[in-house]
């Protein structure tokens, strides 16, 4: 498996080697996951089908993709799903970033620093290389319109199908609260507004968003045969998977923030250290990439690899014999030294907070726009034009 990544900060202007590496990387290391979602395997044939299209003509997609403001972003979500979006945006794509500010809610406990959560991914994203004046980032809750498009949504979706959308089972078994909001148990369909507002044809997720992206497609497959009679409305968006080589966490498990197992990308270079310096091994000393039978270990020379441009197997020869403590050193000087620009770029981000509030203001601005339009054609198209 080869998974050499080339750093999102100096390859998003000249993305060419680095992103056809990345996407190759992606879906050898898709291929071998397991406990896919229903779909991972057509979507992952689509995929390479996708890249190259987009290598042609990168113009032609527009993509939209996004967070739940959680908190501050880890390298789980960076080498999974940050990394390829800033080679997206690299490649010429139009993109939209939304920060799903209303979907965030049903997580009850990071609702109480909603704004300081808003900031932080705010942050993240510029210091990656996010670039607002190409991409445009902007929350749910600013886009009035864009939330309306969830009623005509609601009534082309049964209810039996959103009980059987596998994530939403997933998100309410691990929800520690008593009972079920009408607001989880219709986010998929939220989601589909996000998608659809601004027409988006490309949504690069993970592959436990894939059920949802069925729901938009159906959404929008349902509303253009009912009501747009000359020629499709929306596009039936497709998903690009992530080539998320899986990270595991510290402890050995997904790296997760609510797990406490995972790396920042804001942690200072100390913290990393202390981290990594914790992390689960195993007690074989002789250091082999064996994702199956090691799965720690590997996990740790996948994150040196992707920080090196290498692959894993050769930072696993390099340290052989010396065992742990000198693949942790090496893990942890990998990661410092390729976070260290982008860190010291959101230190320097993190003083201007009315730049940031600016930020997304402006992007707010310009996803409002796109959804009145679109809005307006859903009314027309439904006879409620008046
Ligand atoms: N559901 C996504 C998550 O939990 C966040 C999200 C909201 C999203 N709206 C979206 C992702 C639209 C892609 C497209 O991470």
């Amino acid at each position: 498996m080869n998974t050499t990544l080339r750093t999102a900060a100096t390859t998003s202007d000249s993305p060419d080697a680095a992103s056809a590496a990345y996407a190759s990387a992606a879906y050898a290391s898709a291929a071998d996951a397991s406990a896919d979602a229903p779909g991972t395997t057509a979507a992952q044939a689509r995929g390479a089908e996708l890249e190259e299209l987009i290598r042609r003509n990168p113009r032609r997609f527009r993509v939209l993709t996004g967070d739940r403001p959680t908190g501050r972003l880890h390298l789980g979500h960076y080498f999974g799903t940050l990394h390829n979006r800033v080679r997206l945006q690299g490649l010429g794509a139009e993109m939209f970033v939304i920060i799903a500010d209303y979907q965030v809610l049903t997580d009850r406990d990071v609702a109480d620093d909603l704004t300081g959560h808003v900031e932080e991914l705010v942050l993240d994203y510029l210091a990656i290389g996010v670039d607002p004046s190409r991409s445009t980032i902007f929350t749910h809750s600013a886009v009035p319109a864009l939330n309306q498009l969830l009623l005509p949504f609601l009534s082309l979706v049964s209810v039996g199908e959103l009980h059987r959308n596998p994530t939403v089972k997933e998100e309410i078994a691990h929800s520690r609260q008593s009972s079920v909001s009408g607001l989880m148990f219709t986010y998929p369909v939220h989601q589909a507004a996000d998608i659809l507002f601004c027409k988006a044809d490309l949504v690069p997720v993970g592959r436990d968003q894939l059920p949802h992206l069925e729901i938009t497609r159906t959404i929008a497959r349902r509303f253009n045969d009912r009501y747009s009679g000359d020629g499709p409305l929306f596009p039936e968006p497709e998903a690009l998977l992530s080539p998320a080589p899986l990270l595991l966490g510290t402890d050995g498990t997904k790296m997760s923030k609510s797990r406490g197992n995972a790396i920042a990308l804001a942690a200072d270079a100390d913290e990393t250290a202390r981290l990594i310096k914790g992390a689960k091994t195993d007690s074989r000393r002789h250091i082999t990439y064996d994702p199956a039978g090691r799965p720690e270990v590997s996990s740790l020379l996948l994150l040196a690899a992707l920080c090196q441009d290498r692959t894993p197997q050769q930072v696993a020869d390099d340290i052989g014999p010396a065992g742990a403590a000198a693949l942790k050193r090496t893990v942890t000087e990998a990661v410092n030294e390729y976070l260290a620009p982008i860190r010291s770029r959101r230190v320097q981000l993190a003083q201007d907070r009315s730049h940031l509030r600016r930020t997304l203001r402006e992007g707010n601005e310009r996803a409002r726009a796109v959804a009145d339009a679109t809005l307006t054609e859903v009314r027309a198209a439904m006879n409620s034009h008046y």
